[in-house]
Formats: structure tokens, C-alpha cells, sequence
């Protein structure tokens, strides 16, 4: 049979025209070089010089997602809302989240900086990044987790200043024993026990945002107890952190 690059230089000789396959080097890479693809139940971790135990399985976590983004498809349709992730910790919330809004939206990125101003003005905060226009928009917040609840509250006093038609908050993880303000938290993936949790975004110390699913720290004892078990994560793929 002809190859492509054969040349038929006989005229009844039958040329098959066969398409060069597409690269496809995601398809035939060895999984071995990502770090997480063949070890997805990997249940304990030590990041810095704290251990976590798999408490939310990644499944568990993209369901819940699933489920907010059914609820939020419902009450944003029409309405081209403007999402707004708040770094670092919000980059895979809001990755999963768009990925299942089949809705006209748009989503930006900003940083928190709150620093202490004048002994007048107290606890300042600044919103990093926002170029956008927010007046009379529908804004949805996209936090990682709320716990204490003192960013939602900067967040909310900074947005209160566009004037925007509505501002709701949407957290992957929240947990109500820890939160301290009287700002509803409408849409929640998870709802936790008051915990130090890592993974799908969250770190300890700039580690741990890439684990899938949540870990939730060991206390001391329960460590000790259980050391030999325990592996060791990879400090970062390039030595870099956000
Ligand atoms: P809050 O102002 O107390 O609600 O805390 C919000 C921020 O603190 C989050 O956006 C996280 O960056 C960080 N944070 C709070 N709890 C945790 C946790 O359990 N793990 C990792 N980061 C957390």
C-alpha cells in the first residue's frame, strides 16, 4: 500500500490518499510526568511541617460545583452577570464553576490587600486589578473559602462603591462555626466543620493548591501516632509558587 510519501510514477497504479494522523501529544504522553494523575487516592500529605488527610474526595467536590452551577445557571440566566474570582486561592473554583455555566457571563480576577490605615480609618482594603465597569452589573464574589468573613465584608464595602444592581457571594467552602458577619453566603459548594483545610485552590503557607479534592490538617497526636503512613508531597512543579 502507498505510504504518504510514496510517488506512483505507474498511471493505473491506485494512489491511497491516507491523512497524516493529528498530533497528539497530550494523548500519547506517558501519565507518569503528572504528578497526581496516577495517584488520585493518595489520603495523607505533609505540607511544610503539618500533615492532611483526604477529607473531601475531588468527585465529591466537582459534584457539589456541579450543583451550585445548576442554582446559580437558574438565578443569573438573562442577566450577563460578572464573576469575580478573588486570587489566589479562587483560580479552581472558578475554573470548575465556568466550566458548567452555559450562560452569557463574564468573570474577572482581583486581589485582596487590606493593611492598616490612620487610627480614623482603621483596617483599609483595596480591590487589585478591578478595570472593569460594575455599575448596575449583577456581580457574583467567587471565594475559596469564608471563614471568619472579614474579606467578604472588605470585598462587599469596595463593591458597594460601583454601585452595582447586586452583589452575592459564591464560596466553594464555608464554614459557618468560624464566620463572624451578618453578609448572607447565598451560594456554597461544601459547608465544614471549623478546620484548616488545603487542596482545589486553598494552601498552607503556598503549598498544597494543586492537591485534588480537600485535606484537612492532623492535629499533633493523630499525627504521631500514625507516621508511619505518611508521604511526602512535592515541594512545586517549578519551585515557584503563586
Ligand atoms: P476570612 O476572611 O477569615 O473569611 O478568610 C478568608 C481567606 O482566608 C480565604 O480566602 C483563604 O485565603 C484563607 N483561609 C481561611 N480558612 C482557610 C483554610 O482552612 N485553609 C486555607 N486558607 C484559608
Amino acid at each position: 500500500m502507498a505510504s504518504e510519501s510514496s510517488v506512483c510514477v505507474d498511471p493505473s497504479c491506485e494512489v491511497t490518499t491516507s491523512v497524516a494522523p493529528p498530533p497528539d501529544p497530550y494523548l500519547r504522553a506517558p501519565l507518569a510526568h503528572v504528578p497526581f494523575a496516577s495517584d488520585h487516592t493518595m489520603t495523607r500529605v505533609r505540607l511544610h511541617d503539618k500533615e492532611f488527610e483526604l477529607f473531601i474526595p475531588e468527585a465529591d467536590v466537582n459534584a457539589a460545583i456541579d450543583k451550585l452551577a445548576g442554582t446559580l445557571r437558574a438565578k443569573y440566566d438573562g442577566k450577563r452577570p460578572l464573576f469575580l474570582g478573588i486570587l489566589n486561592g479562587a483560580f479552581y473554583f472558578a475554573a470548575e464553576l465556568m466550566k458548567r455555566l452555559d450562560i452569557e457571563c463574564e468573570i474577572t480576577f482581583v486581589k485582596v490587600a487590606s493593611y492598616k490605615g490612620t487610627k480614623s480609618t482603621g483596617n483599609v482594603s483595596e480591590l487589585i486589578g478591578l478595570n472593569e465597569r460594575l455599575e448596575g452589573r449583577h456581580i457574583v464574589v467567587l471565594e475559596d473559602i469564608v471563614d471568619t468573613g472579614h474579606t467578604v465584608r472588605h470585598i462587599m464595602d469596595r463593591l458597594a462603591e460601583h454601585h452595582p444592581a447586586s452583589v452575592s457571594i459564591a464560596a466553594m467552602l464555608f464554614k459557618p462555626d468560624a464566620y463572624q458577619q451578618d453578609i448572607p453566603i447565598e451560594y456554597v459548594a461544601v459547608r465544614i466543620p471549623n478546620a484548616f483545610v488545603v487542596g482545589s485552590g486553598l494552601d498552607h503557607d503556598g503549598l498544597g493548591r494543586n492537591l485534588p479534592g480537600i485535606y484537612r490538617i492532623v492535629e499533633p497526636t493523630a499525627a504521631a501516632s500514625e507516621a508511619a503512613d505518611t508521604r511526602h508531597f512535592p515541594t512545586s512543579r517549578d519551585g515557584t509558587h503563586a
